[in-house]
């Protein structure tokens, strides 16, 4: 199993989770019961999840097993390019939640990536969709990509990503595309809570 902390959110043993409840995180106590579990060799990885650099840097700091991976909102409109390049850099891999940036999410109001024409024109000139374009790009700055999809046809096009690649000149475009934070986690903010903004919470990371 890899065991990964879901979230940097704390509150009281026993207190309900919610955004007035969360106390500020101790990593050292919880990276700590972390690498206790991975010793026990229940768990033969342990990760994290939803880190921002300044995280990851405090993590580091502590942590004498080395987290296994990061996994994060990653995907063309939302590249991470310094956290990733953080995370390489230190042996950590990082792993895309949401890699199609949750296209109709209610989440999420603005226009999705995918139709960016960017994006669309990539697509075209590979005859992929532009879902699989993402997810290739993905693959190519080197993290694991985990698309969900309820639909067959989707699910077998997500798949076929691995028999094809974008070349060079194309993927130097992607850094001409907007970044914008489609999972943003209003729902940890509270006027009395630690974290008054979502800034807060992603350590201005947005
Ligand atoms: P559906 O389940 O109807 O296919 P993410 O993985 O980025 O969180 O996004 C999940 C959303 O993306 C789901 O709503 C899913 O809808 C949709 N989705 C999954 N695969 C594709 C695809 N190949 N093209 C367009 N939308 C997709």
């Amino acid at each position: 199993y890899i065991v990964q902390i879901h979230a940097p959110v704390r509150t009281n043993k026993g207190a309900i989770r919610t955004a007035e409840n969360y106390i500020p995180l101790d990593v050292p106590a919880t990276w700590g019961a972390m690498e206790k579990l991975y010793d026990s060799g229940k768990a033969r990885a342990i990760g994290v999840s939803n880190f921002s650099c300044k995280r990851m840097e405090d993590l580091l700091a502590i942590a004498r097993v080395t987290p296994a991976v990061n996994q994060v909102e990653s995907h063309p409109g939302w590249q991470q390019m310094k956290l990733r390049e953080l995370c390489r850099s230190k042996g950590v891999h990082l792993s895309a939640y949401s890699p199609l940036g949750r296209p109709g999410s209610p989440a999420f109001t603005g226009p999705s990536f995918l139709s960016n024409p960017i994006v669309v024109s990539i697509a075209e000139k590979l005859q992929r969709s532009p879902a699989q374009v993402a997810l290739r790009w993905g693959l190519q700055v080197g993290q694991s990509v985990l698309p969900k999809s309820i639909n067959e046809t989707r699910i077998k096009e997500n798949f076929n990503i691995f028999d094809w690649s974008i070349p060079e000149d194309l993927m130097s475009k992607f850094s001409e595309i907007p970044q914008i934070k489609t999972l943003r986690a209003e729902f940890v903010v509270h006027p009395q809570g630690i974290y008054k903004t979502v800034e807060d919470f992603w350590d201005g990371e947005i």
